[in-house]
């Protein structure tokens, strides 16, 4: 028997993965030994990709009709969040979409979609190593690391079912899926490959 979309996708990008996780940036992440300016630079490279990934994948309705708002997914105001706890004030753009070198379909917002849904289950295990990053008033800057906090598995689930029905889905190109998510985390190696 065949494949399904989830087993690929995480069969697919586990080199890819591993590889974003020996980053030097990600290494001292999990290690606890991120500089706050390292910090800083992380939480800008995720909201360039947040700028301009999240209203692309919510410009396709498609998402509704297998039961997934798209909306109710965005942490592009919790990364903001954390910036100006930070008090960091000088922005980078949002990452222009062309560089993702992947055609502007649904398929590709299926496979970000995975890329971004799939980085909350690392945020809880790596905000414990984040917390000691406070602004004023002694504010933790850990909200976008958390995002959906104890919702979390609950929305990974929702998630999973979503990409379960899209399996079923003749028309959907799986491969289109896989390729765009492998994508999307190359780009996010060469990001924190310059930024650390
Ligand atoms: C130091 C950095 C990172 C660590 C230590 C880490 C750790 C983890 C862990 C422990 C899981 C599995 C959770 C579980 O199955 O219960 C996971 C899953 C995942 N992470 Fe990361 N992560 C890191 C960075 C990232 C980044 C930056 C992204 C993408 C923006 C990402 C994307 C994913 C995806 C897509 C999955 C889901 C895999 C699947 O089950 O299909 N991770 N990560």
């Amino acid at each position: 028997m065949s494949k399904n979309i989830r087993e690929l996708l995480k069969e697919e990008t586990l080199p890819y993965h591993e590889k974003l996780e020996n980053t030097k940036i990600s290494s001292k992440l999990a290690k606890a030994e991120l500089t706050k300016d390292e910090y800083i630079m992380y939480l800008k490279n995720m909201k360039a990709l947040h700028d301009t990934i999240e209203p692309f994948m919510c410009s396709f309705d498609e998402f509704e009709k297998y039961g997934l708002n798209p909306k109710k997914r965005t942490r592009i105001d919790l990364v903001k969040k954390d910036l100006d706890i930070l008090n960091s004030s000088d922005e980078i753009p949002p990452l222009d979409i062309k560089n993702l070198k992947t055609p502007l379909e649904f398929e590709s917002a299926i496979a970000w979609m995975y890329v971004l849904e799939g980085s909350t289950m690392g945020g809880g295990f790596l905000a414990p190593r984040l917390s000691h990053f406070k602004g004023a008033n002694d504010e933790v800057a850990t909200n976008y690391f958390l995002a959906y906090k104890e919702n979390t598995p609950v929305m990974w689930k929702e998630f999973i079912m979503f990409l379960e029905k899209i399996n079923e889905d003749e028309n959907v190109d799986k491969k289109k899926i896989t390729a765009a998510s492998i994508n999307l985390f190359k780009h996010l190696i060469e990001v924190m490959d310059e930024s650390c």
